[in-house]
């Protein structure tokens, strides 16, 4: 039986593949060191597991649950967004809890993607916005990212072009790969290109509270803090890196009510509510303290010291303003590419780092080095590729 045409073009999930090579590997014996994926190593705070136990052990919390989450989450989110990011909104209205973000971005291009509608995704950026846009029928323009522009769209060139078919573009600072963080300034230009043109903006913000090497913590950014974002802007948020929560599958959009609820015609098709237990432990992970986010920090800044000198070691040149969760780093001259290098790196010292390419074209030239691993490991990374001697 033949899939259906939609599929053409879309492989399977570049580390769904590859974990599957590692794994082999590691069955041959190899004791490969994974600095691939972005999926914290360290637990969620110890509340947040106790909340998750004790809701659990109820009777009455095992059933379905309403579309658009418990009201106890909505007003979690609703506080969590004025706390840090200084932006009101409505927890009956203006908030829609997701299982992840991921599926949140397939969600978005079901809901207002008909064929042949286009949709402006960063190159390098997330592949999951590629595959989602194509999943939805829409056509996919790339938008480079780059060091020359800072990692930030080149609004004149982009106005230059047709824009007749754009429906949606998506954002996404601190950016992944690149690590490039927001500027006050960029998201003001964000939110007028929107306005001026009439597309609706995606942001995705999953790593706002991962910030540079040493950088003393300071409120994260939301884009619909720009003043008249509500109008053009929707944003996704997420509590996989910020809570070390990536397998509890919690995420959020939030906007305004008109564009909610158009989301949650489609989501509400599509899935069901949390298991409650979740939504409970969710609400106390939202409650946590600066003390929460300054330990990681910490944790993370240590952890991007090593990184840096790995790249070093690889010869890659590199900025050191990088937030997230990851140090991005332009491959030198005794490399093709990053395919080239992590394949060296992987088969011979047994150490795995992402290729850039995979995030898109203008990421070629790249490697991508996760910060979710211990010192311990990053420092055995290092020997092995030291020994290299690349
Ligand atoms: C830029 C970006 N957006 C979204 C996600 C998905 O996060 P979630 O776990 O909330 O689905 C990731 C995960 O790696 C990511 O890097």
């Amino acid at each position: 039986m033949n899939t259906a045409k939609r599929l053409e073009g879309i492989g399977e999930y570049y580390f769904s593949k590859k974990l599957r090579e590692i794994s082999e590997l590691n069955q041959q014996g190899k004791d490969i060191i994974n600095l691939g994926i972005g999926s914290p190593d360290q637990p969620p705070h110890a509340e947040v597991i106790a909340v998750l136990q004790d809701e659990s052990r109820k009777n009455n919390v095992h059933g379905y649950q309403s579309y658009k989450g418990v009201p106890a989450l909505r007003t979690a989110i609703a506080d969590w967004y004025k706390t840090w990011y200084d932006v009101e909104v409505n927890s009956e209205e203006e908030v829609l809890p997701l299982i992840g973000s991921k599926e949140g971005i397939m969600h978005i291009c079901m809901t207002w993607l008909n064929e042949g509608d286009e949709a402006l995704v960063p190159d390098p950026g997330y592949p999951t916005y590629q595959s989602a846009v194509k999943l939805a029928g829409g056509k996919v323009i790339s938008y480079n990212l780059n060091e020359s522009n800072h990692y930030e769209p080149d609004f004149e060139a982009l106005q230059a072009t047709d824009l007749g078919k754009v429906k949606l573009m998506f954002v996404n600072y601190p950016h992944m790969p690149s690590g490039k963080m927001p500027t006050r300034k960029l998201f003001q230009e964000i939110v007028d290109f929107g306005r001026r043109n009439d597309i609706l903006i995606i942001h995705d913000n999953p790593y706002s509270f991962l910030q540079p090497l040493n950088a003393k913590f300071a409120n994260p950014v939301s884009l619909l803090s720009v003043e008249g974002a509500f109008e053009v802007v929707v944003e996704l948020n997420s509590l996989s890196k910020s809570h070390n929560m990536a397998g509890w599958r919690i995420g959020m959009l939030c906007g305004n009510k008109q564009r909610i609820d158009e989301v949650l015609r489609f989501k509400s098709n599509m899935d069901s509510g949390m298991f409650l237990p979740l939504q409970m432990a969710a609400v106390k992970a939202m409650s946590l303290g600066e003390e929460w986010f300054v330990q990681l920090n910490r944790m993370y800044s240590e952890r991007r010291v090593k990184a840096y000198d790995l790249l070093r070691s690889l010869g890659c040149s590199f900025n050191m303003d990088q937030g997230g969760l990851f140090a991005w780093g332009k491959v030198g001259e005794k490399f093709r590419d990053g395919y080239e290098l992590s394949d060296e790196v992987l088969y011979k010292s047994n150490v795995f780092l992402t290729p850039g390419g995979i995030f898109g074209e203008g990421g070629n030239s790249f490697v991508r080095i996760s910060l979710c691993a211990t010192t311990d490991k990053l420092d055995d990374a290092l020997s092995r590729i030291k020994s290299l001697n690349l």
